[in-house]
């Protein structure tokens, strides 16, 4: 696909060679996200980081990401701190905050929002999560950190096997991630949630006509004694018509180190888009879990800088110059 001045608005609009490259960009972009080096590249360029619904990773990493570029965050927190909450259509609020950016990214409640917005910006647009629709990004790290952890364990992403578990009905991150996965070859992919959180069928029949194999299962430990990835997941208690029908389903598919060990293969890596619903009725990935190297977590989150880092520099082009404007660092930095 072209990336420059284009949306991204779903997981479909790309093929496994655009994933390539963006995976190639991201891998560049390391020595910035550690402080070893310094890029000006995006000066003088401002994003719109227009986040209608709650985040704290999608919003602060896509932030992050363009000021490591060099370029600058303008920023909206809240439907009730804008003038939509005054009635304010979405084509007249693209309208003009395209007028203010060079490039927006954009959550809100609603599924295909986003694009509704992107069709009136006069900038591109990235799709930080429309309601339990899409999470494009999130799939994009996903699949990045999925592809670095194999890696690590001497595995390639034909072939995966993982376990995704949880809201699967409301959970736009296993939305996308699905879409994503229909673009390697021979995945198996185990779905497992309360019967009436299953994933939508539109995915699986995506996943099964790509030719993956998947199963369906109410049951963890039995899902995860055979996969690479577990992919774990919050019940969208947002989602919901009330809280208290939301915590009927919480803490039904608990992880913790004594079923990690009991049940699964030797590295098996856990990983959650976050965050982890740590209260103790849920508890879905167990504090104990913490020290377990196959942890991914927290790698998968700093990956998203990496992801954003990639995406910003391919959509406004500049890919090719961001070591051009780099210099070293001259302040401490300390990173573990
Ligand atoms: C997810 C989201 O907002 O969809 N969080 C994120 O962006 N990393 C998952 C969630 O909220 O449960």
């Amino acid at each position: 696909m072209q990336f420059a001045g284009t949306h991204v608005l779903s997981v479909e609009q790309f093929e496994r060679g655009d994933i390539d490259r963006i995976f190639a960009v991201a891998d560049a972009m390391a020595p910035y996200a550690l402080r070893q080096k310094v890029t000006r590249v995006l000066e003088g360029a401002i994003l719109g980081n227009m986040f209608f619904e709650p985040s704290t990773r999608t919003r602060v990493s896509f932030g992050c990401a363009f000021n490591l570029l060099g370029g600058n965050v303008r920023e909206t927190i809240g439907l009730e701190s804008t003038s939509l909450a005054k009635g304010e259509s979405i084509y007249d609020t693209a309208r003009v905050l395209s007028g203010y950016s060079d490039i927006i990214c954009m959550r809100h409640p609603t599924a295909g929002s986003v694009a509704e917005f992107a069709a009136a910006s006069r900038v591109p647009v990235i799709n930080g999560g429309d309601g339990a629709n899409e999470h494009p990004s999130q799939a994009l790290l996903d699949l990045y950190t999925i592809r670095k952890e194999l890696h690590h364990h001497g595995r390639e992403l034909d072939g995966l096997r993982i376990a995704m578990i949880g809201d699967l009905k409301h959970g736009r991150t296993v939305h996308s991630l699905c879409r994503m996965l229909t673009l390697l070859k021979q995945v198996k992919v185990v779905l497992v949630s309360p019967q009436e959180l299953a994933m939508p069928e539109l995915y699986i029949e995506l996943l099964r006509q790509a030719g993956h194999q998947v199963t369906i299962s109410t049951d963890l430990t039995d899902s995860i004694a055979q996969v690479d990835i577990i992919y774990s997941t919050r019940i969208q208690e947002e989602r919901f018509a009330s809280k208290a029908e939301a915590a009927m389903y919480r803490g039904r598919f608990r992880l913790n180190q004594a079923t990690y060990t009991q049940y699964c293969e030797p590295n098996t890596v856990i990983m959650h888009p976050l965050p982890r619903d740590s209260r103790a009725e849920a508890n879905e990935l167990d504090n104990d879990l913490n020290h377990n190297p196959n942890l991914a977590i927290f790698r998968q989150a700093d990956n998203g800088i990496l992801v954003r880092m990639a995406l910003f520099a391919l959509i406004l082009d500049v890919a090719h110059a961001v070591d051009l404007h780099a210099r070293p660092v001259n302040w401490y930095h300390r990173r573990s």
